[in-house]
C-alpha cells in the first residue's frame, strides 16, 4: 500500500478502492474520479518485468540528448511497433540504443511493454464502464525525475473533455509524490487578490499558466512555493489515478513510470459539470457580480 503522509492543512482526497470494490461498483471508479480523488488500487500490483525496463533506461546513458529527450515521455506504442528490422528513427533507436541492439532484451521489453499496455487498457475499462474514450496518449517515462515545481498540469489545448489519468510505478523502487490543493479551490483562496476574473471566458490554460508561473514560481523557482503539502512513495507496480489538471503535484522522485491519459467524451461522465474546463467556469460565474 502507498505510504501516505497526510497534511492537515491540505484537503484529504485519497481513497483507497480494490479492485474487486471496483468492480463491484456500478460506475466503478467514476463516482471518486469526478469528485477529483486522488484514488489509490488497493492491495494491487503490476506483475511486470522491471529489470528489462531497467536495462533500458541503463542503455541510454550514452546515448545523444535529443534520443534521451524522446525516451523521457516516449509511447507504449513506439517500443510495442518497433521490430529489430526497423527502418523508422525512433523504432531503429529503440532496438539498437535502448535495448543495445540485443535482441533477447528487445524480447523481454517488448513482452513486458506489451503486458503493461493490455492490463492499463484493461483497468480504463473496468474503472471507468461508462466512459468512451476518443484519444489515448500511452507515455511511458524511462527516465529519472526528481523536484518537480508544484503543478496543475498544463495541456496546452483548450478542448473540452474529461481527463482519466492512470499512473504506474514501473520501477522497483517508490516513486515519490507530494500533492497539495485542489485547483479550484486553491484559485478561490486567491481569486480576488490576484483578479483571477481577467481569466473568465478565456481559455483555462491562461489562468493555469498564470497561477503555476507567477504565483507557485514554475519551473524556475522549483520548490520554493511554500503551499502545505502530503507526502506520497507508491509502491513498485502500484497504481493510482487523478485529474491532474485538479490535483497539485511535485513529483519528488521516480525512475519509471507509465502515464495513460485517455479523451473521455463528457456525455459518459457522471456529471457532465465536473469536467476540467465546467469546474473553472463554474469558479469564475461564483465570483461574478450578481445582475
Ligand atoms: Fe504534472
Amino acid at each position: 500500500m502507498a505510504k501516505i503522509i497526510k497534511h492537515p492543512e491540505v484537503e484529504d482526497y485519497f481513497v483507497e478502492r480494490t479492485l474487486d470494490e471496483v468492480k463491484a461498483a456500478p460506475r466503478g471508479l467514476i463516482p471518486d474520479y469526478e469528485a477529483n480523488r486522488l484514488i489509490v488500487l488497493k492491495d494491487y500490483r503490476l506483475a511486470v518485468d522491471f529489470d528489462a525496463f531497467a536495462q533500458m533506461s541503463a542503455n541510454t546513458k550514452d546515448a545523444p540528448a535529443a534520443l534521451q529527450k524522446q525516451l523521457k515521455k516516449l509511447q507504449a506504442t513506439h517500443i510495442l511497433q518497433a521490430s529489430p528490422t526497423s527502418t523508422e528513427p525512433l523504432h531503429k533507436a529503440i532496438f539498437e540504443t535502448f535495448c543495445n541492439g540485443d535482441p533477447a532484451l528487445f524480447q523481454r521489453v517488448q513482452t513486458a511493454m506489451r503486458a503493461a499496455h493490455e492490463a492499463v487498457m484493461g483497468l480504463f475499462r473496468t474503472c471507468f464502464p461508462d466512459y468512451e474514450h476518443f484519444r489515448v496518449v500511452p507515455s511511458v517515462r524511462l527516465t529519472r525525475t526528481m523536484f518537480e515545481n508544484l503543478h496543475w498540469d498544463n495541456h496546452n489545448i483548450d478542448d473540452d473533455f474529461q481527463q482519466v489519468r492512470i499512473f504506474v510505478n514501473l520501477d522497483q523502487r517508490p516513486r515519490i509524490w507530494n500533492v497539495s490543493h485542489n485547483y479550484v479551490n486553491f484559485a478561490r483562496t486567491v481569486y480576488r487578490d490576484h483578479d483571477l476574473a481577467r481569466f473568465a471566458g478565456r481559455d483555462p490554460n491562461e489562468m493555469n499558466n498564470y497561477i503555476v508561473g507567477s504565483i507557485l514560481g514554475g519551473t524556475a523557482g522549483a520548490c520554493r512555493d511554500t503551499l502545505p503539502r502530503h507526502v506520497v512513495a507508491f509502491e513498485p507496480g502500484e497504481i493510482w489515478f487523478g485529474e491532474s489538471r485538479m490535483i497539485s503535484h511535485q513529483i519528488y522522485y521516480g525512475e519509471r513510470a507509465m502515464v495513460y491519459m485517455f479523451f473521455v467524451k463528457p456525455e459518459g461522465m457522471l456529471d457532465r459539470k465536473r469536467r476540467f474546463n465546467a469546474q473553472v467556469e463554474a469558479l469564475h460565474a461564483s465570483f461574478a457580480p450578481a445582475r
